[in-house]
């Protein structure tokens, strides 16, 4: 690998990939950030050299490949919501797993005519696992997806390991629990607790209107699951990662961290259902095992998820006390406290980042 490595990153503009994509910054990384669609100037994506190429367009990636050479590939563009995949579906299949397939096809090809082989990382998901029998779930757990998301993640992630196992790429996937963060978009479940806590506090709304509390989800955040993807691929031999916290929550207590942040008790005074919130399948809990991780690629997640939760209605408080939807304060530093310290009232007047 040259002085400067390259990455390529799919799905630069959605939450994880600006997380990478700063991380690999960060670590003296060229980073070229693909988009579908042109995107508008962001702050998060300062120093990534974007391009824009859909990744269904095998031609154009070629193109792309064969002129950038990227010593690594993150393959993070999805539709990744899992409740709209189910009006979506023939979308999430092209996208999620076509896509995937053509790019692996692609690899094997570069590979016999010039020799060129990166290093291929899949976003592969909990949502293969669907109802797992065993909890909690590991990288031999069995799949058993629930929606054409988790129907689509789970055909690119068993392609990525056979092109791996039988036709030799250095090709990975991490399967990543929920990985949330304060620029996590608020169709998600966590984002929209956060940012409805943060206008009730501060009297700008009166309810929250959610699905079903019950479910139970493994979250992380993604600040730390990025990392574990970059060193996915520096591990000696190509594989295959459970990326988890190793504890399941519910979106119950989810939501009463978030209100506890902002000093409010009982939570539930807040909260209305609504059953368009609901999904023809649940997956009623995902909890992961990320002993492989820690033990071979020595990856442990920093935050807890209080202070995960704790991190995102602080975000959400100063978004709305200033104005500033967009800062770079809000999603990176090196410790979560860091960060707490930085989504503080004086933000607008003192950002060292982007906004001063
Ligand atoms: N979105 C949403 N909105 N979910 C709700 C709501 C609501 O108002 N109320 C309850 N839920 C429940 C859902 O039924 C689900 O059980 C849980 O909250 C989490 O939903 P999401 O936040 O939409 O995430 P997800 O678990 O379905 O999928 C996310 O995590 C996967 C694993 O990493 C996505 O990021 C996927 O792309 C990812 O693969």
């Amino acid at each position: 690998m040259s002085a400067e490595p390259t990455a390529l990153i799919t799905g630069v503009a959605g939450q994880d990939g600006i997380y990478l994509a700063r991380h690999l910054l960060a670590r003296g990384y060229r980073v070229i950030g693909v988009t579908h669609v042109a995107v508008p100037a962001s702050v998060y994506l300062r120093g990534v050299e974007l391009q824009v190429c859909d990744i269904r367009d095998s031609q154009s990636f070629e193109v792309l490949l064969r002129r950038e050479r990227p010593d690594e590939i993150y393959n993070l563009a999805a539709l990744s919501s899992v409740g709209q995949s189910w009006t979506a579906a023939e979308s999430v299949a092209e996208i999620n797993a076509m896509a995937v397939l053509r790019i692996l096809d692609l690899l094997v090809r570069l590979e016999r005519a010039i020799g060129y082989s990166p290093k291929f990382f899949q976003a592969s998901t909990s949502e293969i696992f669907g109802i797992a029998e065993q909890q909690p779930q590991d990288e031999d757990t069995p799949q058993s997806p629930r929606s054409p998301y988790g129907s689509s993640k789970a055909f690119a992630h068993n392609l990525t390991a056979n092109y791996r196992d039988s036709l030799g790429l250095f090709a990975c996937n991490g399967i990543l629990f929920n990985h949330e963060s304060p620029i996590r978009p608020t169709h998600f479940v966590t984002r929209k607790i956060t940012r409805a806590v943060a206008e009730i506090s501060l009297g700008l709304s009166e309810r929250v209107v959610l699905g079903n509390l019950d479910a139970r989800r493994d979250w992380g955040h993604a600040a730390d699951y990025v990392k574990a993807m970059a060193a996915i691929l520096q591990h000696d031999a190509p594989d295959d990662f459970v990326i988890a916290s190793g504890r399941s929550a519910s979106i119950r207590e989810f939501m009463e961290l978030a209100f506890d942040a902002v000093g409010i008790a009982e939570s539930a005074r807040y909260v209305d259902f609504d059953p368009a919130f609901l999904r023809p399948a649940e997956i009623p809990q995902t909890w992961g095992n990320p002993k492989k991780a820690e033990t071979k690629l020595g990856w442990t997640p920093s935050s807890t998820l209080r202070d995960l939760v704790t991190h995102m209605v602080r975000a959400d408080t100063v978004r709305i006390r200033t104005g500033i939807e967009e800062c770079l304060g809000y999603l990176f530093a090196e410790t979560v406290d860091d960060a707490l310290a930085f989504t503080s009232e004086s933000h607008a007047q003192s950002c060292p980042h982007c906004c001063a």
